[in-house]
């Protein structure tokens, strides 16, 4: 894990909130990862369960354009798969940033832009279910590597490999890699949400470079560039 500034703290509210308030001290490729977030937070209004046992943590990115936000998503995506797989989990991407095991989400991923004056910041936000208890509330919705391996994992180790995955990434073959471990999705009928609200069901029929998925619907086809999707 190189030139990686990593910042380990045992509890917080949120790495996403620590790295906003802290976001002039540190530098460019900072790590912040705590063991416990008191208030993690989801995509949307969503709050995401931090118990003890998972992989909590954000990244800093500075001076990147805000074009470059789904990459770096996509990327992480493609770099937290990979490092399933090599666990023999059999993960893939659910369009935009969830990362699932068969139906059901072992990590989430969220992207926040800041400006500061002239200067446009990515703080990503990555919540791996690795050791840790899954709520009862979200048996049906949730695993985890533990789960999915019978084995509890190295939560340093995890972070390790994804960060290595991350930046061995060759932004020539990344599209490619996330359209493979996306597959799953096309030909599927799904629900998306879009950013109103408003439900829409289809037929994925592609998923492009630029983030967006068009959906085959009976009134024709349509492409979105965010949403949600339901299963
Ligand atoms: C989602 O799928 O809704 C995104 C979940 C992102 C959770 C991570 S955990 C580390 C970081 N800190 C937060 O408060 N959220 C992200």
């Amino acid at each position: 894990m190189n030139d990686w500034n990593i910042i380990h703290i045992d509890e917080m509210n949120s790495t996403m909130d620590y790295v906003r308030t802290h976001l002039s001290e540190l530098p460019n490729r900072s790590i912040v990862w705590a063991d416990i977030q008191h208030r993690g937070r989801g995509r949307g209004k969503n709050t995401w369960l931090s118990p003890t046992g998972g992989l909590w943590f954000s990244t800093l990115f500075k001076n990147k354009g805000v074009s470059d936000a789904w990459h770096i998503t996509m990327a992480f995506s493609v770099a937290v798969v990979s490092t399933l797989k090599m666990h023999s989990v059999d993960a893939w991407i659910k369009w935009p940033n969830d990362v699932y095991v068969k139906n059901k989400k072992i990590a989430g991923i969220l992207v926040e832009n800041v400006i500061k004056g002239n200067q446009i910041s990515q703080i990503v936000g990555i919540g791996l279910n690795v050791n840790n208890d899954i709520d009862e509330t979200l048996e049906d919705k949730a695993t985890s590597l533990l789960q999915q391996t019978g084995e509890r994992h190295s939560i340093k180790s995890m972070l390790t490999m994804i960060m290595n995955e991350y930046d061995s990434i060759d932004s020539k073959t990344l599209y490619e890699r996330w359209s493979q471990f996306s597959f799953r999705l096309l030909c599927t009928d799904v629900k998306l949400i879009d950013v109103k609200g408003k439900i829409h069901k289809g037929k994925v029929m592609n998923l492009f470079e630029n983030g967006s998925i068009e959906l085959k619907e009976e009134s024709g086809e349509e492409i979105f560039k965010a949403g949600s999707l339901i299963l």
